[in-house]
């Protein structure tokens, strides 16, 4: 087993595309998905069509925001949310495919789970929407209570994206977070026999102050974190066909913040 999981993808094509080759590279051919393919990004249908073909593709906050509403989105974030839900409307394409774009996202799954390995967006304990940042670590009754959630449900290894920032909180006493640099982008989960909850980090809006892709290969024994250089100026110029879409979403993507 060798699997890609990737997570927040954003609307951003030359991240994507960039990520997926590397994957192909690597001949790795299971990726799994933990969902944000859209919003923020100037490139939403593109990103859904390469998306579709992957096995496990769940619901992320945008998309179920472009669903059902942008509900505590901020300002920015939420002209994007609508500039997006009229993308996957556009007059100008066949009303099958805008359909099936909406079939697509509409059918997205919230979570996922494979042995003793848990997928989610979020959290297991909300796995669109709760954000579990990397100082939570410190909020000893939090971890708590995501590391016992969903109260039916054990797991081992749980994978989430979200906060796009990456690193692994492990369970213990006091818990612990490890920036993938802190542990040489390696991390051996099956020697260590320890309950981790994995941040993939994000394809297409990393926020950890570097602007590179990220996402994850997990094998039986490790979990790899990869950084990825992509034409960033490639999507910028994208934003900039879409006057409509706030200038401080294509500048952060430089810093990656
Ligand atoms: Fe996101």
């Amino acid at each position: 087993m060798k699997r890609a999981v990737i997570s927040d993808i954003h609307g951003n094509l030359a991240a994507f595309e960039q990520v997926l080759e590397d994957i192909q590279r690597r001949g790795i051919e299971e990726i799994y998905c933990l969902g944000d393919i859209i919003g923020y990004g100037p490139d939403p249908r593109a990103c859904i069509e390469l998306a579709k073909r992957f096995p496990v593709n769940l619901l992320g906050n945008h998309e179920e925001a472009v669903l059902f509403g942008a509900i505590g989105f901020n300002p920015k974030a939420k002209i994007a949310i609508d500039w997006t839900r009229e993308q996957l409307s556009l007059k100008s394409e066949p009303q099958e495919r805008n359909r099936e774009l909406w079939t697509f996202i509409g059918g997205l799954a919230k979570q996922h789970k494979e042995g003793s390995f848990l997928y989610v967006h979020g959290s297991p304990r909300d796995p669109t929407r709760e954000y579990i940042f990397k100082q939570d670590y410190q909020d000893r009754k939090k971890m708590d209570e995501i590391f016992s959630s969903p109260a039916d449900m054990h797991w081992q290894v749980c994978f989430a994206g979200h906060t796009h920032y990456p690193g692994i909180f492990s369970q213990g006493h006091p818990y612990a977070f490890l920036e993938p640099q802190d542990m040489g982008y390696e991390f051996p989960y099956a020697a260590k026999k320890m309950r981790i909850l994995v941040n993939v980090g994000s394809v297409g809006q990393p926020r950890d102050g570097d602007w590179r892709a990220s996402y994850v290969i997990v094998d039986e024994e490790c979990i790899r974190f990869v950084r990825l250089d992509y034409d960033v100026q490639r999507t910028v110029l994208r934003f900039k066909g879409y006057p409509e879409l706030p200038d401080y979403l294509a500048k952060r993507l430089e810093e990656g913040k």
